[in-house]
């Protein structure tokens, strides 16, 4: 009974320790612009952290779709959104959102 209790707690302490750990896959190339933890070090680059994840993704997908055009380096955004995959537009939606905005 011990054993299936300390069980149980090491699977639960994993399960909630998994997505603090997951960067995603393609975060290093952002976080060159839009920094890490979506704060942007670059002024005029936007901010990130803590936008809604739904407006992100629709962002990425209308860089990707040419439907919003970069107004800041033109074209740079829309490549960006090219090279990934609806995964890696839900992951780094998902990352961003969850960080708090400086
Ligand atoms: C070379 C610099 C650069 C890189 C690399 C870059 N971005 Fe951007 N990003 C920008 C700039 C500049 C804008 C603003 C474009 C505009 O307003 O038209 C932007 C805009 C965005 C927006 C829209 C933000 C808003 O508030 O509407 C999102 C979302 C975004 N980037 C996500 C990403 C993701 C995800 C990656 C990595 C795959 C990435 N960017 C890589 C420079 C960059």
């Amino acid at each position: 009974m011990k054993n299936i209790v300390l069980t149980s707690a090491l699977i639960a302490s994993a399960m909630i320790a998994a997505p603090t750990f997951a960067a995603p896959a393609k975060l290093a190339v952002c976080a060159a612009c839009h920094g890490q933890d979506g704060n942007s070090p670059i002024p005029g680059y936007p901010t990130l952290a803590g936008k809604d994840k739904a407006y992100l993704v629709e962002q990425l997908n209308a860089f990707k779709n040419d439907t919003r055009a970069d107004a800041v380096i033109p074209n740079n955004m829309n490549n960006q959104a090219k090279a990934l995959s609806d995964a890696d537009i839900d992951e780094l939606s998902a990352h961003f959102s969850a960080q708090a905005p400086k």
